[in-house]
């Protein structure tokens, strides 16, 4: 099959650039430099140009502080930029898979939201990642939009400076022995890998859609700190953060776990418990990942 990755080297992007090639798929990846989403006319010319299968899309502008004070940077990328993706894809009859986020909900559910749930954005970001799924859903016919959550993987990503959370922690222990984090915003913490290869697998069927895709089960940040210094035996001490002591300068969902309900009513999901992928992207050997598993 011939697939365009659009925002291939990217945190997301260079993975799933990879997991189709691993699969014997041509993959022609497209960095920011080689298209510009926003800009309707070259999207068009080089997607015809590859003819691909499937149109593959992690682009967006996901700094959600820098979308809040550029709101028409945002819709421009994250909604019409999606738009031009999802016109191409029709006029060609090509599959779009396009990536979106859990941040299209309030965080006011108190268990997992699935595709059901009614989302409402807290924010620019959430708004306009959330228009671009209606783009998708009402021109492609052929679509695939997946929401998924906190993801991490070993490239780094471009929007938020280059480190990750893991990376954050393990960096903020050794520099000051003591680490704050918040207890109040649950996620569930995604391998980009893990993620690619289940874009991959749904990719083979034509079951299109609107699909949540994180890994299994949810922790708050905080849960996500402790088991990472508990998995790399780092010393440092881990608090949990004062009420204000990080002030979100932007509204952020309490709650955003997903589950992957879509998904499993395929029989197709193939995530793993968060805590698993966590021990190999740490590189946590088979026998100690299965004792602390059990
Ligand atoms: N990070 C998370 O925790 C998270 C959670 C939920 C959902 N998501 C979604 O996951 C997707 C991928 O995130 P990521 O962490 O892989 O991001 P990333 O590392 O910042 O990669 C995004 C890629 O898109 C490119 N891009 C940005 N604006 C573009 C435009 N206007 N036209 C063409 N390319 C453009 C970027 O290039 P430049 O850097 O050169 O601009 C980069 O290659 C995004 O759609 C995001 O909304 C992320």
């Amino acid at each position: 099959m011939r697939i365009v990755v659009v925002g291939s080297n990217g945190q997301l992007g260079s993975d799933i650039v990879r997991a189709f090639q691993d699969k014997g798929d041509e993959v022609l990846p497209l960095t920011h430099a080689d298209l510009e989403i926003a800009d309707a006319e070259p999207v068009v010319r080089k997607l015809r140009e590859f003819e691909p299968g499937i149109i593959v899309n992690t682009a967006a502008m996901h700094n959600v502080e820098a979308c809040e004070s550029q709101p028409d940077r945002a819709f421009a990328v994250n909604a019409l930029g999606v738009r031009n993706l999802a016109l191409a894809a029709r006029d060609l009859g090509t599959v779009l898979m396009h990536v979106s986020t859990d941040y299209v909900f309030d965080g006011s559910k108190s268990g997992p939201y699935d595709e059901q749930d009614l989302p409402n954005p807290l924010s620019v970001y959430g708004n306009s990642k959330l228009a671009g799924e209606y783009f998708v859903r009402s021109i492609a016919e052929k679509h695939f939009v997946l929401r998924t959550s906190a993801i991490y993987g070993k490239n780094p990503c471009r929007a938020k400076g280059g480190l990750n959370f893991i990376q954050l922690m393990l960096k903020l222990a050794n520099q000051r022995g003591e680490v704050h984090v918040v207890d109040d915003e649950f996620v569930t913490p995604t391998p980009t890998n893990d993620l690619a290869r289940q874009m991959v697998a749904l990719s083979r069927c034509d079951s299109y859609g609107l699909y949540h895709a994180t890994s299994e089960g949810s922790c708050s940040w905080f849960e996500f700190a402790r088991e990472i210094f508990e998995l790399t035996n780092t010393k440092a001490v881990l608090k949990i953060a004062a009420p204000n002591e990080f002030p979100a300068k932007v509204p952020r969902p309490k709650n955003s776990v997903l589950e992957n309900r879509g998904l499993k009513l395929l029989g197709l999901n193939t995530f793993r418990p968060w805590q698993e992928g966590l021990c190999d992207y740490l590189g946590i050997p088979q026998s100690l990942k299965t004792a602390l598993m059990q």
